[in-house]
C-alpha cells in the first residue's frame, strides 16, 4: 500500500519505519530540511532502538524515502498519516496549528481519494475539524477523503518493539472504506506474518486485537489510556509518601496490590515521578478538554499535582541530609526522562536539577544518550564523561533514571570519590542492602 507519514518526529519516524518494514510502500515528509537531510544521509536525528537499521534496510530496499516535497508525499498515497506535533499552548490546551495545517496541504495536493489518519495526540473531536477542514479547502470533482483516527500506544525506547507487536490497534473511523484500508495496511502485524526485526525466532501465538470505534471514542481512548497509566504511577508515589510516614515499604506494598490481576504490576513505581513528551502534556490537555466539555476532572488535576510535588519531595529530601545545599556538588545519574532514549522533555532530572541550581549547589550529570540534549537546555549543568567524574568530591549523589549501566556500576569506586557517601535513590532500583554493606548513606522513596 502506498502510505505517506507527515511529520518526522518521534511517531512519524517510527510509524513510517515499521510501515515500510513489514512491506508498505513509504513516502515520509517534514517541513524540517534539516531533519530530511539527516535521515537522506543516512543518519538518525532521534535515538531509539532498532530503527537505524530498519531505516537503511527498507531505503535500500526503495520502500522508504524522505523528502520536504508535501505534494510528491501525497500525490500517491492510499493513506496519508498526519503526525506532527501538538505542543501544549499555556493553558495546556494542545496547539493544533500544525494538524490544521497539515490538512490543508492534503486538500490542496491530494489528486484521488485518500484515507486521512490522525495519529497525533489529539483532543477528541479534532477528526470533525479536519473532516471539516477537507471538505472546505479540498472540494474538487474526483476527490473525497475519508479520515480516521489511530492512536499511537507506543512508548519511547520501545516503540518499535510495540509498534510491531502491541497489545491492541484502535481505529476510529466513519465509512466502511476507512476501516477495509487499516484493516489491511496493519494485517501483517494482526497476524504476525512478517519477518520480526527484532526477535529472530519471533513467533506470535495469537492475533493482535483490532478494536474498530467511531472516530470519537478512538480519540477518547488515546487520553483515557495515557491518563489512567499517569494515575497509577501518582497513586504509587502518594502511597509512597504514606509508606514513609506509617513505616512501610512501597516495593512490598507495590507487590503485594500489583498481584491482583484485576489491578497489575506494571506502572506502580514510586519515584521522582512521570516525565516525556506525552503523559505531563496529556493530563493538562485532557483536563482542559473535559473542562470544555463541562465537566472538572478533578481526580486527573490530583494526579498532575501529586507528579509536580515529587520535584520538590527530592530537595526535601535532600535537605534532611545535607542541611544546607548552596556551595555544596550534586552529581546526577540519568538525565533522560527515563532509560533508553536521549529525550529530555519534562525529564524529572532536568527539574530537579534547575531547583537544585537556584538553591546554588554545583550540579554535575551524566547520561549515556541524553548529555547533549541536557546540556542544550541547562547551559549550567555541568556534563560529566561517565558516572565516576559525576561523584567526584560529590556531598551527594542522585539517581533519576535507571539506566542498566548504573546498576552494575563499581560502587565502592563510586565512594571512593565521593566527600560523603550519600546516595538518594530516586526510582527505586539500587540495591539498598548492598550500598549499605560498602558504607553508603542510602535514601530511597517510600521505604
Ligand atoms: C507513554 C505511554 O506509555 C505510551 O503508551 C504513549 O504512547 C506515550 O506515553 P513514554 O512517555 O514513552 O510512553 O514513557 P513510559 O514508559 O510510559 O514512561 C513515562 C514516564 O513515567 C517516565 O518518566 C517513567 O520514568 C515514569 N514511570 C513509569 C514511573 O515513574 N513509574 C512507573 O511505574 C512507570
Amino acid at each position: 500500500m502506498n502510505v505517506c507519514v507527515i511529520g518526522t518526529g518521534y511517531v512519524g519516524l517510527v510509524t513510517g519505519a515499521c510501515l515500510a518494514e513489514i512491506g508498505h510502500q513509504v513516502v515520509c515528509m517534514d517541513d524540517d530540511a534539516r531533519k530530511i537531510e539527516i535521515l537522506l544521509s543516512g543518519g538518525m536525528p532521534i535515538y531509539e532502538p532498532h530503527l537505524e537499521g530498519m531505516v537503511k534496510r527498507s531505503r535500500a530496499a526503495g520502500r522508504l524515502h524522505f523528502t520536504t516535497d508535501v505534494g510528491e508525499a501525497v500525490r500517491e498515497a492510499t493513506v496519508i498519516f498526519i503526525c506532527v506535533n501538538t505542543p501544549p499552548l499555556p493553558d495546556g490546551e494542545a496547539d493544533l496549528t500544525y494538524v490544521e495545517l497539515a490538512t490543508r496541504r492534503i486538500a490542496e495536493h491530494a489528486t484521488h481519494s485518500p484515507l486521512i489518519t490522525e495519529k497525533s495526540t489529539v483532543p477528541v473531536q479534532t477528526g470533525a475539524w479536519i473532516e471539516k477542514t477537507l471538505a472546505i479547502y479540498g472540494n474538487r470533482p474526483g476527490v473525497e477523503f475519508d479520515v480516521a483516527s489511530n492512536p499511537e500506544f507506543t512508548r519511547e525506547g520501545m516503540a518499535v518493539e510495540d509498534f510491531l507487536h502491541p497489545d491492541r490497534i484502535v481505529v476510529g473511523v466513519s465509512t466502511a472504506r476507512a476501516e477495509q484500508i487499516l484493516r489491511e495496511l496493519y494485517a501483517p502485524i494482526v497476524a504476525g506474518r512478517f519477518r520480526c526485526p527484532i526477535h529472530a525466532d519471533c513467533r506470535q501465538d495469537r492475533a493482535v486485537p483490532f478494536l474498530v470505534t467511531d472516530l470519537r471514542s478512538a480519540e477518547l481512548i488515546k487520553h483515557a489510556s495515557n491518563s489512567f497509566l499517569a494515575m497509577k504511577i501518582s497513586f504509587a508515589n502518594a502511597l509512597a509518601d504514606v509508606c514513609e510516614l506509617a513505616g512501610g515499604d512501597i516495593l512490598q506494598v507495590a507487590e503485594g496490590v500489583g498481584l491482583d490481576k484485576r489491578i497489575g504490576r506494571a506502572f506502580l513505581n514510586a519515584g521522582i515521578g512521570f516525565g516525556g513528551s506525552c503523559f505531563p502534556k496529556d493530563l493538562k490537555a485532557f483536563v482542559k478538554i473535559a473542562e470544555r466539555s463541562g465537566h472538572d476532572f478533578a481526580l486527573l488535576r490530583e494526579v498532575d499535582r501529586i507528579n509536580e510535588r515529587r520535584r520538590e519531595m527530592v530537595l526535601e529530601k535532600l535537605k534532611r541530609a545535607l542541611w544546607i545545599l548552596r556551595g555544596k556538588r550534586i552529581g546526577l545519574l540519568g538525565l533522560a526522562f527515563k532509560p533508553n532514549t536521549d529525550d529530555v522533555r519534562q525529564a524529572p532530572a532536568l527539574a530537579i536539577a534547575r531547583r537544585l541550581l537556584e538553591e546554588g549547589a554545583e550540579v554535575r550529570g551524566y547520561d549515556p544518550q541524553a548529555a547533549s540534549k541536557a546540556r542544550q537546555v541547562i547551559p549550567t549543568l555541568t556534563i560529566c564523561a561517565d558516572p565516576y567524574e559525576v561523584v567526584a568530591q560529590a556531598e551527594a549523589v542522585i539517581l533519576c533514571t535507571e539506566w542498566a549501566e548504573f546498576l552494575a556500576l563499581d560502587w565502592p569506586r563510586m565512594k571512593g570519590q565521593m566527600v560523603r557517601p550519600l546516595i538518594l535513590d530516586g526510582r527505586n532500583a539500587l540495591d539498598r542492602e548492598k550500598l549499605i554493606s560498602f558504607g553508603f548513606e542510602y535514601i530511597g522513596i517510600g521505604r
